[in-house]
């Protein structure tokens, strides 16, 4: 479980990140939804420590990333997107290297085949699509196998039978035990997938458990200043 206690997060002047507390559970997906530099990606790398927090903020199952900061990460994954994959590095460089120093036990094999990879699994990464590169980043995710899944904007540049399939997979991630936080701008794929959606707005988080309702709605109550129409 990670637990969030008291986060502030600014660049120089601009605060983006207010004395943030939150949980998540193990077995739970959480949906994190703001317009373009709001501070998903911000959040995310503070959560792994690219950006600095301070003592007694981060805690993932109970070890503090600020005292035991490898032992810590060993329990995450977070790639932030696929232009951070090597170009000339194949996929099958990518996942052996993740499996390795994550000390999984997870099948390259098997991953390649839920996922598709297989018929570009020796390729380099300067030859993909763009879609075949967010298929690759997640495929490092479930060979990395980590407690804690931050995974940002997964699901951009996929075709409609590649989100079912992400989506699918996220679920099953959910059922194994896993706590994964997933940013998106796609809310009706959020609504599909979260237990809990957060909204950043105002440097601060509004949580709303899904309970089925219209998420872009709610996206425009919440950051548009639209009610619903009725009628
Ligand atoms: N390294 C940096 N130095 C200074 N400011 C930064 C830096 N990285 C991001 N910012 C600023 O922080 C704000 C939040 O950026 P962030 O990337 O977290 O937004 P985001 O919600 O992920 O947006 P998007 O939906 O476009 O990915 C933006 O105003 C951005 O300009
Ligand atoms: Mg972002």
């Amino acid at each position: 479980m990670l637990e969030v206690s008291h986060l502030n997060f600014a660049f120089g002047k601009q605060g983006l990140l207010s004395d943030l507390s939150f949980t998540l559970a193990a077995g739970s997906i959480t949906g994190l939804v703001a317009p373009n530099g709001t501070g998903k990606t911000t959040l995310l790398r503070c959560l792994c420590g690219l950006l600095p927090s301070g003592p007694g903020v981060l805690h993932l199952n109970g070890i503090d990333l600020y005292r035991k900061r490898t032992a810590y990460l060993a329990q995450l994954f977070f790639l932030e997107n696929s232009t951070q994959l090597y170009a000339d590095l194949t996929v099958a460089d990518h996942l052996k290297y993740v499996r390795k120093m994550w000390h999984s036990s997870v099948s390259i094999q098997d991953t390649v085949g839920e996922l598709e990879v297989a018929g570009y699994y020796r390729k380099r990464i300067r030859d993909l699509s763009l879609g075949m590169k967010q298929h690759a980043l997640l495929a490092m995710y479930l060979v990395a196998d980590p407690q804690l899944l931050l995974i940002d904007e997964p699901l951009n540049g996929l075709d409609p039978t590649s989100i079912q399939q992400f989506e699918r997979i996220f679920t099953q991630l959910k059922a194994a035990g896993k706590t994964l936080l997933v940013s998106s701008h796609q809310m009706d794929s959020v609504g599909r997938v979260s237990d809990d959606v957060f909204f950043l707005k105002d440097q601060h988080i509004l949580a709303e458990p899904n309970t089925g309702q219209d998420m872009m709605a709610e996206y425009s109550r919440i950051f548009l200043g639209q009610e619903a129409a009725h009628g």
